[in-house]
């Protein structure tokens, strides 16, 4: 039996995760919760309990909403740690970022487990500090083929984007990428780009762009770039996934501490994340989409106060619920 383990975090996180869950219950999806994050830290000492990650790893997609507590910023033990755990244990080595808006659909798929993130650091006894981007053929080769897949589905083309002019890296990574294309995915439409000229693009042409594929520090950076040009942080949902076992699902955003207990936190992200869920490890793309649909309907009706409006995070949920009771594919 399908089973999703949701792990709603930290700050804002519980508040979102509660649509999320009215959402698979509406689904017929069977769920449950398990501490993770900051909390999970204060009452049992560690960010990632064995508990989670066992149902975890026996789950069918993990729902995570958000963690991060003030009071444990700059402590050896912190939230983010578990995340980082957490992505290592189920070997998720693709991000799959969108970001769309009125005339644009991009979908930026970021390597999430190498380079400069993963690679050697440390400090020299000269007193330098550094970090090294490391990159193998095989991971080059296991994120470019998420991408020309991607690509392909779509029916769209493929943008590589690196820094050939000057890193060594970027060298593997356009030479395995350019063969790629011409050995396996001849009817994919390739394009290379230079990271900071692309970053321009994502700003003045969003609409021209369609797959992205990059390594780790760039996509982290030009995802948060597409999420803001396509309407915030409130809105963009993220998917993470290996080659098989669970993937991860969670909003880009983080635990909000400022607004944590208001009920008004915009639980977009959190509900838009749930719909990759249901296409990228349920094989439900028609709720996938009917889910979206709910969502960028409830943003025009029921906005929270992030977008301006009055909603409250429930109020959001409700609307949702309202278009997906009518929704056909339900
Ligand atoms: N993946 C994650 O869980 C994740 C990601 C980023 C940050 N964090 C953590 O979250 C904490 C806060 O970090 P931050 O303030 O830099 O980033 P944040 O994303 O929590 O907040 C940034 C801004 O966006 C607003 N915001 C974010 N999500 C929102 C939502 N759903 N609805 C309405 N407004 C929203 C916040 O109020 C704030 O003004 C930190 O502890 C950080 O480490 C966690």
């Amino acid at each position: 039996m399908t089973h999703i383990a949701v792990l709603p975090g930290d700050g804002i996180g519980p508040e979102v995760a509660a649509q999320a869950i009215r959402v698979l219950d509406a689904l017929g999806i069977d769920h449950s919760e398990h501490a993770f994050g900051g909390n999970a830290i204060l009452a049992q000492g560690t960010p990632l309990p064995d508990e989670t990650l066992v149902v975890c790893q026996a789950s069918d997609g993990v729902l995570l909403a958000a963690v991060g507590l003030p009071e444990l910023e700059g402590k050896p033990i912190r939230p983010e740690q578990g995340l980082l755990g957490l992505r290592k244990a189920l070997g998720v080595y693709a991000n799959l970022r969108p970001a769309q808006a009125e005339g644009i659909d991009m979908l930026i798929v970021r390597e999430l487990v190498g380079g400069l993130y993963f690679g050697a650091k440390g400090t020299r006894e000269d007193g330098t500090w550094f970090d090294t981007c490391e990159y193998t053929r095989p991971e080059v080769e296991r994120i470019a083929v998420r991408g020309f897949e991607l690509a392909r589905e779509r029916g769209g083309k493929l943008t590589s984007v690196d820094k050939v002019n000057v890193m060594h890296t970027s060298r593997l990574w356009r030479d395995v990428v350019t063969e790629m294309g011409a050995e396996r995915y001849p009817d994919v439409p390739l394009a290379h780009a230079l990271v900071d000229s692309f970053a321009m693009t994502i700003v003045q042409a969003p609409e021209t762009i369609d797959v992205v594929l990059t390594e780790n520090t760039f996509g982290d950076i030009l995802s948060d770039v597409a999420a803001a040009v396509t309407g915030g942080l409130g809105l963009a949902a993220s998917a993470s996934l290996g080659d098989e076992g669970p993937g991860i699902f969670e909003p880009v955003h983080g635990s909000a501490p400022q607004i944590a207990g208001q009920g008004i936190a915009n639980p977009a992200a959190m509900l838009r994340s749930t719909a990759m869920l249901l296409a990228h490890s349920l094989g439900r793309p028609g709720d996938a989409e009917a889910l979206d649909a709910a969502v960028t309907s409830a943003l025009a009706e029921s906005p929270t106060p992030d977008l301006g409006g009055t909603a409250t995070t429930a109020d959001f949920g409700d609307a949702v619920l309202r278009v997906l009771d009518r929704s056909p594919s339900l």
